[in-house]
């Protein structure tokens, strides 16, 4: 397995690209399954999640070309199997993401439960219990979820979402957009990625209105066609890299992002003494050299602050000047990250759902490692800020949501190698 050794003490400067948004790419390759003709997809990052998803494609017998630029034209016409198996499932949750396009096309699917994971129980009651509010049967039974539709067609409905999810806002989405009749999603997430996945709907002859808002009306239509969509930049990728920039109290340039999916995350940024320079694909961050300031967050789904981001905001609290507490609100285990910073020399302390982060001059580097994608960059950033060799174990997380990641650390003048351990 992959390491990452970090020296840290450079402050970051430089330019880099934002890749495509993983979080996008997953329900856009999912949607594939309810064209009748081929679907290219475009500017999606290359990742371990979104070669799952890929693999997961061609296990059911779908035929999948990708072009040396990662443009995969996906084509369902010679699919052979409804099943996704355990021993992918089980590297990535979104692979649940099939279930709904499988029934409304196919009328069956088997799909592995998810399971445990590490930043939480993480159910998926909501998208069983919206397709059988559609008329799916559905049965949990050896671990799997097994589904069918008797009649064949999915019936539109009322679904009201008692929790906000997003992968379960795009799953019941892509199976009403081939539904006979109405859906209206009440309570339906409003990220940027569902955005993203209904004007790819709409592309392939959908008829998706209101994503964006918590109210989401699908008229089903008979049949979806091919079409080619590129997807969004990836917001937390950015995110990533702008609060990176900050704890170093470097300078940076995003280029090739969306700044108007990050307002909450620009806004905290501001806070903590950052100029931002803004045109609609680039962000400018400059600290002048200034030490970050604390600031206080609360995640909560879009428009608020990611989740996703709440592990690298505490990073920079690390060694901000300041306290500054960080309240988690979607997932109930999402503070792995705290107890690794404090063997680096952080002052954090955790109550209940809330991190309390004094800052500190500096971090001393040690090994560590964590056990989600976005705990594990947040790693790599304390390993920026810390004296000395940080070594970041277990980095298949970090593979999984960031591209390239030390290319582009590196572009930026951090002081960061692979070595395989
Ligand atoms: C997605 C993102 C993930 C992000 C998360 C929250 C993808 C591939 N992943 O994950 O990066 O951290 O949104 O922004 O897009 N819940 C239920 N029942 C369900 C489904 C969810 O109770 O059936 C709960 C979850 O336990 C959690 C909350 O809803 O507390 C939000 O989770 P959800 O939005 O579903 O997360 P994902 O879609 O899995």
């Amino acid at each position: 397995m992959d390491r990452l050794i970090i020296t840290g003490g450079n402050r970051l400067d430089g330019d880099i690209r934002i890749s495509g948004s993983k979080n996008s790419s997953l329900p856009i390759l999912a949607a594939t399954l309810l064209a009748d003709g081929p679907v290219t997809v475009g500017n999606l990052p290359h990742l371990q999640d979104v070669t799952t998803l890929i693999e997961l494609l061609g296990r059911m017998g779908v035929h999948v070309t990708i072009d040396d630029r990662m443009n995969v034209e996906v084509n369902v016409s010679t699919i052979e199997e409804f099943h996704a198996p355990y021993e992918l499932v089980k590297t990535m949750r979104a692979s649940i993401l099939v279930l709904g396009p499988l029934l409304a096309h196919f009328g069956r699917a088997e799909v592995s439960l998810p399971g445990g994971c590490a930043i939480g129980t993480r159910p998926v009651d909501l998208h069983l219990r919206g397709l059988e509010a559609m008329g799916a049967e559905v049965e949990v039974a050896n671990g799997y979820v097994y589904a069918s539709v008797p009649g064949g067609r999915l019936k539109g409905t009322r679904l009201v979402l008692d929790t906000v999810t997003v992968t379960g806002t795009e799953n019941l989405m892509m199976a009403a957009a081939l539904a006979e009749g109405t859906t209206i999603i009440e309570n339906a997430a409003r990220e940027p990625e569902v955005v993203d996945l209904a004007d790819c709907l709409n592309k392939m002859g959908g008829h998706v209105q209101g994503a964006g808002t918590d109210t989401i009306t699908i008229e089903g239509v008979v049949s979806l066609s091919g079409t080619v969509h590129n997807v969004i930049p990836d917001r937390i990728e950015t995110g990533t890299y702008l609060v990176a920039a900050a704890a170093t109290s470097g300078r940076i340039r995003v280029k090739d992002t969306a700044p108007h999916l990050l307002d909450a995350v620009l806004q905290k940024l501001q806070e903590a003494g950052a100029k931002l320079t803004l045109d609609e694909t680039t962000i400018e961050l400059d600290m002048e050299g200034r030490r970050p300031k604390a600031i206080s967050l609360k995640t909560a789904p879009y428009p608020a602050m990611p989740t996703d981001m709440q592990a690298q905001f505490t990073a920079m609290n690390a060694v901000a000047e300041g306290t500054g507490t960080i309240t988690e609100t979607v997932f109930e285990n999402r503070f792995m990250h705290v107890q690794e910073m404090n063997r680096m020399g952080a002052d954090i302390q955790l109550q209940a759902n809330t991190a309390i982060c004094r800052g500190v001059d500096h971090l001393t580097a040690a090994p560590v490692m964590a056990t989600d994608l976005r705990a594990s960059a947040s790693l790599v950033l304390a390993g920026l800020v810390a004296e000395g060799d940080t070594i970041v174990d277990r980095i298949y997380h970090i593979d999984r949501g960031y591209e390239c990641i030390e290319e582009k650390l590196q572009l930026l003048g951090a002081s960061i190698r692979r070595v395989p351990a």
